[in-house]
């Protein structure tokens, strides 16, 4: 090839860069082919795949009895709208209702989507059930969330990218510390309107913060002494990626409304939904909310299929006995580290702190050099990098992809 030529990388890059909008800074890698825990590039180079496409790929690339699923549905019935009943939506929803252990589900499509459901819920339940004036409800949130980049959601997020000169903003949140229970019972405490609390059991973008031991129950405790409801975002926590199927299960809290995307359909087509009891649920009555492909057959088929890889496959169990181990092996190598100063998380939702300032780019150029070493990951924040494999990894790739991360991270030791 001579020096003029393109690689096919380089093609698909400028393509990109030219006819998409550039609302996203992708690492320099193009990717076509994933099977299980890999993916591989244009050039036929081979990855370990350590994002699952920010935790939608939980089962695994390609799991053949999700695609198998989809294959089958597709073939058959794709899409009817609501304006007419399908015969999958109602044996997933019951199912789903069983496996969470709800009275109702309702379906959408984006994790954003479904925050936006949860929230319209929310505000209903609190106008019809508990009572609070119109116009009058307020929803608790936490600094640094990520819900998703919706009007709304945006106009109560800290992070002025996805902020800036999108105002005006919508109004009827209250931004507390993420952790903190004093800021939340004060509020709860002094302000009658308070129609729920929206919080994600650990905040994935913001840099995988794992709260306090307590706080989520604690939290769940103090709503319920005041009648506003618990909302967890578990659209990047959920679906076994913390090393039980909820990350609100490691308190033993069960939300009034559960939020659920991503790995709800192992990544292979987008599907997201909220789950609630009957005396929440029963405000959303016809024409309140809804979506055209929310709740379509193949979106349903897809969804019965991923969970049920996640039961018959041990995700869960494999993922908090592989993020132990991930954890305890970076820990040693941390011990005489200069470049890496932290790694947290829970199962194998995990993330290093680069020893760098927020603005600065070795995270970015470690990414790079993991890359060029044959395994993906991104930084989420500045001097962070997220590690979150997909759940079918085997303790022999994780330790692999363990010597490929610490290998990487000693060619940028100062
Ligand atoms: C906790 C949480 N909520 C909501 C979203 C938004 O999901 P989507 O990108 O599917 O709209 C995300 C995406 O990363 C997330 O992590």
């Amino acid at each position: 090839m001579s020096v003029l030529e393109q690689t096919a990388s380089q093609k698909a890059i400028e393509l990109e860069n030219k006819y998409g909008a550039h609302n996203y800074h992708p690492l320099p890698v193009v990717l076509n082919k994933g099977e299980g825990v890999y993916v591989w590039d244009v050039e036929g180079k081979k990855y370990y795949d350590f994002l699952s496409a920010y935790s939608a790929v939980n089962q695994g690339h390609c799991h053949p009895k999700i695609v198998g699923a989809m294959d089958e549905q597709a073939r058959t019935l794709t899409l009817t709208s609501r304006a007419f009943h399908n015969d999958m939506l109602g044996k997933y929803e019951k199912f789903a209702c069983e496996y969470f252990n709800f009275d109702k589900l309702l379906p959408m499509n984006t994790g954003a989507e479904a925050v936006e459901t949860a929230l319209k819920i929310c505000r209903k339940w609190a106008y019809e059930k508990k009572g609070i004036d119109e116009n009058e409800a307020e929803i608790i949130v936490c600094e640094n969330n990520f819900h998703g980049r919706t009007t709304t959601i945006i106009s109560f997020s800290n992070d002025p990218v996805a902020r800036e000169n999108f105002g005006p903003y919508t109004k009827g949140f209250i931004k507390i510390e993420y952790d903190n229970l004093e800021a939340l019972e004060k509020h709860l405490e002094s302000n009658k309107n308070i129609a729920g609390f929206l919080v994600e059991p650990i905040q994935g973008e913001a840099g995988v913060y794992v709260p306090s031991e307590g706080y989520l129950s604690k939290a769940k405790a103090l709503c319920e002494k005041h009648n506003v409801l618990f909302i967890a975002d578990e659209v990047q926590t959920g679906i076994a990626r913390t090393g039980k199927l909820l990350a609100v299960d490691h308190e033993n809290v069960k939300p009034d409304l559960l939020i659920l995307g991503k790995a709800l359909s192992g990544g292979a087509y987008p599907v997201s939904a909220v789950l609630a009891n009957d005396e929440i649920m029963n405000v959303i009555q016809p024409g309140n909310h809804g979506s055209t492909f929310g709740g379509n057959p193949v979106a349903a088929a897809v969804a019965m299929a991923a969970l049920t890889v996640v039961k018959e496959e041990n995700l869960a169990e494999n993922a908090e006995k592989l993020g132990k181990l991930f954890r305890d092996e970076l820990n040693k190598f941390i011990e005489n580290s200069n470049i890496c100063k932290l790694v947290r998380g829970k199962g194998l939702l995990n993330a290093i702190v680069i020893n760098d300032s927020e603005d600065g780019d070795t995270a970015w150029n470690i990414c790079l050099k993991l890359r060029d070493n044959g395994l993906l990951a991104k930084p989420t924040h500045g001097n962070i990098i997220r590690f979150a494999p997909p759940l079918v990894m085997n303790e022999e790739q994780l330790l692999d992809c363990v010597s490929i991360i610490t290998e990487t991270l000693k060619e940028f030791e100062k």
